[in-house]
């Protein structure tokens, strides 16, 4: 095992959330998606994101599949390299929430363990997990990228949902019946849980 040089100092900085919050003229906090594939959570992160965007508020999406492109391009899906990738994703996260965005993160995260690692990484109520819940029969339906025909010819390995599992979440702030909602639905359902419990940005449902 490499050495870690552990010899650190924290670097205090000039500008604070704070005034990052100001300059903005909104609060910062993270959204975070979770659900099956094809559960219908890029779909619905995506036209969130555009909302808010519209109503000047600074987003970003940080989507799993996207950022496997490039930072976690070396992570496979064992549930070792799953963590890594959850790990990784809430530590940018935290970064850009502290950076005066309003984060919204798309990734299964499958396990629960994982998903309170990253709520950790924010203080109280900066993280909003939002379980995006489709029977996996209805996602095996709509198979979108045509993963669970392989996934059931067992071509692709450890498939979330197939051969992977996927813990239910318990405590997620926002439980979007995904398998029956509307996208327009369930974007209107997270803009108003937004609007109610955080009331960190003054925002109206633009879907
Ligand atoms: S997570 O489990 O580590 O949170 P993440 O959201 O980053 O997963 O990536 C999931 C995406 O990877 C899926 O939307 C799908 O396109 C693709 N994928 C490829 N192999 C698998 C697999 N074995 N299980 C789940 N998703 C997979």
């Amino acid at each position: 095992m490499v050495e870690i040089n552990r010899n650190l100092t924290w670097q205090d900085t000039k500008v604070t959330r704070h005034d990052r919050s100001e300059m903005n003229q909104h609060e910062s906090f993270c959204l975070w998606f979770t659900g099956l594939s094809g559960s219908g959570k890029s779909t619905i992160a995506t036209a969130v994101e555009r909302s808010l965007h519209l109503q000047g508020i600074r987003t970003y999406l940080l989507d799993g599949d996207n950022v496997r492109h490039g930072l976690c391009s070396d992570l496979g899906f064992s549930a070792e390299d799953r963590k890594e990738n959850i790990r990784r994703i809430a530590q940018v996260a935290g970064l850009m929430v502290d950076g005066g965005s309003v984060v919204i993160v798309a990734a299964i995260s499958p396990n629960q363990q994982d998903r309170q690692m990253a709520r950790e990484v924010f203080q109280n109520n900066d993280f909003v997990e939002i379980f995006v819940d489709c029977p996996v029969d209805v996602c095996m339906q709509r198979d979108p990228k045509g993963l669970y025909e392989k996934a059931v010819k067992g071509e692709i390995p450890e498939f979330t949902g197939i051969s992977s599992p996927y813990d239910v979440p318990l405590d997620a702030e926002i439980h979007l019946d995904s398998g029956k909602l509307s996208i327009e639905d369930s974007v209107k359902a997270v803009l108003a849980y937004i609007q109610e419990h955080t009331q960190k940005v003054k925002i109206q449902s633009v879907v």
